[in-house]
C-alpha cells in the first residue's frame, strides 16, 4: 500500500517540487498552504506522514504539530525549520515530531526522512493493533455497563490513559471492579508492552512490603545474601498496581510518597538513587479520608493520590447494568460449563434488580456461576437464588414482623448454604470453595468454626458433611 504524505508549506514552489519528487517515489501526496488547511486535510484524509513548515502565514508550526498529534498520535511529522533555529527544533522534538530538517535542504534528505517516517508509522500502527488485541484478549474482563455512573468511569479511564498522570487512585466498595479498571488503564495505554505488576499491601508485614516494593542490596539484612530488585524497579516503563493501599503502614507510605515526588528510590540498604518511569495505580475499598482523620493514612499521600481518582459506584446504583452484567455472566458460564442457560426469566431479572448487592459485581458473578453450574434449564429463575438474594422481594415476609416470621440468622444461612454446596460437590472442598467465592483455606476455617461453635454447625455436621474426608484436590 502506498504511504500518504501531507505537505504543509505556504510557498507554492516548495509544495510543487516536494509533491513531484514524492509522487515519483510512489507516495500519495496532498498539499496545504496554511496551518488551518493542514489541520483540516490531516483530519479528513488521515495521512501517515506530514511535512510541516515551522513558519506559516496563519499560525506557527508548533501549534499545528501539537493539534495534529492530538488528532492522531500515530501521524509522523517532519518539521522544516529555518537555518539556525535550534530552539524550535528542540521544541518540535519534544512535542513528538519524528524528525526535523533545516532550510535549505536537499531533496534526497527529505525523501530519506519520509521513508523513515513511513516505516515508523507502520511499526507504530502494528504495535497499536497488537495493543488493542491484547486488550481484547482480556475480553472476559471487558468493562460491562451502560449506566450514567459507568459512562463517567469510562471517560475517566480514557482520560487517565491518554494523560501523563503517573499516579491514579481507584476507590469503591469491595467487588466493584477496581482491579478490572487497573488492568484497563494498563492495557489500553502506551505502557501495555511493559509489565503490569500487582501487590496487595494488606498481605505483607510492614518491612516486607517495603522490601517487595523497593528491593534490597546484598547484605541489607543478615539473611539477605543476594541483591533483590523490587517491583518498582522490575516494572520500569509499566504499571504498578498497589491494591488495598489503605492498609499500607505509615513508614511505607512515607517511602511511597517520596518515590511519587522524586520518581527515584533507594533499595533497602542501598545508597544509590535509582530512577524509574512507572505509573502507580492504587486501589482501596476503605474510606481514605476517614483513615486520614484517624491518623492511619498520611494526608499528603492521600492528596497526591487523589489528584487523579476514579471512584467506582456500587452495583446497586448502576440500574439496568445489573441485568446486562447478569446476562453477560450467564453467557460466560453457560459456555464454560457447557450448559443450556441462555437468559434470565422476567421474575429473576426483577429480583436481581432490587437486591442490594453488598458484594457488588463479584457477588453477582459468583451467584450466576453457582446457578449455571448447579442448576438446569434455559432461564435463570428466582427459585435458583439463595434466600438472602430473594429476601427483599419475598412475598411471604412482606409486611410480616420478625416474630411472626422467624428469619434465619446470617450464620444459619451461611452454614446452610455451605452445606448445600458441599453436598452438591460431593464434599470436594476445592470446588466448593470456588463456588462459594472463598479460598479453600477460608472454607476449612469456616467449617472448623461452625463445628466448634454453633447449633447450625452441629446440624450441618449431623449430615456428616463437615466430617467428610478432606480430598486433596
Ligand atoms: N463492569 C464490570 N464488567 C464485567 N465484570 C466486572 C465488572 N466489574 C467487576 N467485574 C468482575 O467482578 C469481579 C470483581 O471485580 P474486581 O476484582 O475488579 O473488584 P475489586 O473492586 O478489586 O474488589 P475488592 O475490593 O474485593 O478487591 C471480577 O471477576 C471482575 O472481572
Ligand atoms: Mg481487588
Amino acid at each position: 500500500m502506498k504511504s500518504s504524505v501531507l505537505v504543509v508549506d505556504d510557498e507554492l514552489l516548495i509544495r510543487k517540487s516536494l509533491a513531484k519528487v514524492l509522487r515519483a517515489r510512489g507516495y500519495a501526496v496532498e498539499v496545504a498552504s496554511s496551518g488551518a488547511e493542514g489541520l483540516e486535510k490531516a483530519g479528513e484524509s488521515r495521512p501517515q506522514v506530514m511535512i510541516l513548515d515551522m513558519r506559516l502565514p496563519d499560525t506557527d508550526g508548533l501549534s499545528v504539530l501539537r493539534r495534529v498529534r492530538e488528532l492522531d498520535p500515530l501521524l509522523q511529522v517532519i518539521m522544516i525549520t529555518a537555518f539556525g533555529d535550534v530552539q524550535s527544533a528542540v521544541d518540535a522534538m519534544k512535542l513528538g515530531a519524528c524528525d526535523f530538517l533545516r532550510k535549505p535542504y536537499e531533496m534526497e534528505d527529505i525523501v530519506l526522512a519520509v521513508e523513515a517516517a513511513a516505516r515508523t508509522f507502520r511499526q507504530a500502527s502494528e504495535l497499536d493493533l497488537y495493543r488493542r488485541q491484547a486488550w481484547r484478549q482480556f475480553s472476559d474482563e471487558e468493562i460491562i455497563g451502560q449506566s450514567e455512573p459507568m459512562n463517567v468511569v469510562r471517560d475517566l479511564i480514557e482520560k487517565v490513559v491518554r494523560s501523563q498522570a503517573t499516579s491514579v487512585l481507584i476507590t469503591g466498595e469491595s467487588g466493584t471492579g477496581k482491579e478490572l479498571v487497573a488492568r484497563a488503564i494498563h492495557y489500553r495505554g502506551d505502557r501495555a508492552q511493559a509489565p503490569l505488576m500487582e501487590v496487595n499491601c494488606s498481605s505483607f508485614q510492614e518491612t516486607l512490603l517495603e522490601n517487595e516494593l523497593f528491593g534490597h542490596e546484598r547484605g541489607a539484612y543478615t539473611d539477605a545474601s543476594d541483591l533483590k530488585k523490587g517491583l518498582v524497579e522490575l516494572c520500569d516503563g509499566g504499571t504498578l498496581f498497589l491494591d488495598e493501599v489503605g492498609d499500607m503502614s505509615l513508614p511505607t507510605q512515607a517511602k511511597l510518597l517520596r518515590f511519587i515526588d522524586h520518581r527515584n528510590f533507594k533499595r533497602v540498604g542501598g545508597a544509590q538513587d535509582i530512577t524509574v518511569d512507572i505509573r502507580i495505580v492504587a486501589a482501596t475499598n476503605k474510606d481514605l479520608e476517614g483513615e486520614v482523620r484517624a491518623g492511619r493514612f498520611r494526608s499528603d499521600l492521600y492528596f497526591r493520590l487523589k489528584v487523579v481518582s476514579i471512584p467506582l459506584p456500587p452495583l446497586r446504583e448502576r440500574g439496568d447494568d445489573i441485568l446486562l452484567l447478569a446476562r453477560h455472566f450467564v453467557g460466560e458460564f453457560g459456555r464454560k460449563f457447557q450448559k443450556r442457560f441462555s437468559d434470565l426469566s422476567v421474575e429473576a431479572a426483577a429480583v436481581l434488580r432490587v437486591y442490594s448487592w453488598p458484594g457488588n459485581v463479584r457477588e453477582l458473578r459468583n451467584l450466576i456461576e453457582r446457578v449455571v453450574l448447579l442448576e438446569e434449564g434455559e432461564c435463570v429463575e428466582p427459585a435458583h437464588f439463595p434466600p438472602e438474594v430473594l429476601g427483599r422481594t419475598n412475598v411471604a415476609t412482606e409486611g410480616a414482623t420478625p416474630s411472626e416470621y422467624p428469619l434465619p440468622t446470617l450464620a444459619e444461612i451461611e452454614a446452610g448454604h455451605i452445606a448445600e454446596v458441599l453436598r452438591l460437590t460431593a464434599g470436594n472442598k476445592s470446588q466448593a470453595a470456588r463456588i462459594l467465592g472463598i479460598s479453600r483455606q477460608g472454607l476449612i476455617e469456616k467449617l472448623r468454626r461452625l463445628r466448634a461453635e454453633s447449633e447450625v454447625g452441629r446440624q450441618v455436621s449431623r449430615n456428616n458433611i463437615l466430617d467428610a474426608p478432606a480430598k486433596t484436590r
